[in-house]
């Protein structure tokens, strides 16, 4: 016996990954429904080799339907996940609504699965930012064996992270570079972002601080230690998919670059790809519609005492995202539903 599966914003970037996902990693699914907003009613989604219509999340009732997997912004999440939930279908959800709230556990597999026996208190679990997701899985088992004091943070995040607009507005800018009669204002992102990078993403804080710098702050606190000290710069770049991250981390005990390369090696969703010649590192464009996190370019910081600096890749919409809902949506079966 398998779930009956309800996947929330079908029609979005997240959404088509998660309907993927679930195909090629042989869910056990009895049953899928497909929602969006009204807009899209009637709209055509693939999973795996079947076509389903999506239909209206406003009307949609989660009564005996097992797990939603919430990919629509925080205010669509605001108003449904509760009714999800309250039906008693476990809300595996996206957006950031969700992820500070001490009830909700916020999980990524291969670091705090232990977290998801908490789901029961609201019936919801929260999936972390695309950007903490692939760096926790790689400071995790470091962490483990030397104990992360301190993080600093530089990411390079594609356009994806911006929903279906923001690969849109990157899209339609590009063209017009070459084509100035087609040119569209800037509406997704604050600057133009073909041939630019702009270091601003989410709104500014009263600390001069955007809010997805203090979700990187807070999310690796919460899903990791508490007792991590992290600063982060976040940078938005004319990538379609893939985020970077430049990742320098002090340890409270020794540890050099080679002992790092081994662990990770070893470490559940890492592909190391490291060697110092031309091309012997991964870039974002590598990584799309991969699971693993990459990481490349380990080596020694000699200007602490126990530093290391890495480059760490993803597909952001798979283990930033969908994978990390998907595999959610596994442990739970596993740790709590053991239905499949
Ligand atoms: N992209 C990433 O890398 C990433 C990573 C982590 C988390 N997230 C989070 O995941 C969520 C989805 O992101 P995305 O990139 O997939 O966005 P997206 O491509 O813009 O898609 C948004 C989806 O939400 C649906 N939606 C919006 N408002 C709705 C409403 N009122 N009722 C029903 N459906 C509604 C849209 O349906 P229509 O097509 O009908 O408008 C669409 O299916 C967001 O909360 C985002 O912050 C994204």
């Amino acid at each position: 016996m398998g779930y009956r599966i309800v996947v929330v914003g079908a029609t979005g970037n997240v959404g088509h990954e998660m309907l993927n996902i679930l195909a090629e990693r042989e869910f056990p699914v009895d049953e899928i429904a497909a929602l969006a907003s009204r807009r899209s009613l009637g709209t055509e989604v693939s999973f795996g080799d079947r076509t389903l219509k999506t239909t209206d999340l406003d009307t949609f009732d989660f009564t005996g339907w097992d797990i939603a997997l919430f990919a629509v912004g925080s205010d669509a999440t605001k108003t449904y996940a509760p009714k999800a939930a309250a039906a008693g279908c476990v809300v595996i959800d996206n957006s950031s609504l969700y992820r500070y709230d001490p009830d909700v556990p916020l999980i990524v597999p291969e670091v705090n699965p232990q977290a998801v026996h908490g789901y029961a208190k609201k019936n919801i679990i929260a999936n972390p930012n695309c950007s903490t997701a692939q760096l926790v899985v790689a400071l995790k088992p470091l962490h483990d064996r030397a104990t992360v004091k301190r993080v600093v943070v530089a990411t390079y995040q594609s356009v994806s992270g911006a929903g279906k607009e923001g690969m849109d507005e990157l899209w339609d800018q590009t063209k017009s570079i070459y084509n100035p009669t087609d040119s569209k204002p800037a509406t997704k992102f604050t600057k133009q972002i073909a041939f630019n990078v702009i270091p601003h993403i989410d709104v500014f804080l009263d600390s001069g601080e955007t809010k997805e710098e203090w979700k990187m702050v807070a999310e690796t606190k919460k899903i990791l230690d508490p007792a991590i000290k992290l600063t982060a710069t976040c940078v938005r770049v004319p990538v379609f998919v893939g985020h970077s991250e430049a990742v320098n981390i002090e340890f409270e005990n020794p540890l050099d670059a080679d002992e790092a390369r081994d662990i990770l090696r070893e470490s559940p969703g890492i592909m190391v790809i490291d060697k110092r010649e031309d091309g012997g590192y991964v870039t974002p464009i590598e990584c799309v519609g991969d699971y693993a996190t990459f990481v490349s370019r380990i080596r020694d910081d000699s200007t602490v005492d126990n530093g290391i600096s890495l480059w760490v890749v993803s597909d952001n919409l798979r283990k930033g995202a969908a994978l990390n809902a998907v595999q959610i949506a596994e442990l739970l079966g596993r740790e709590c539903l053991k239905k499949g």
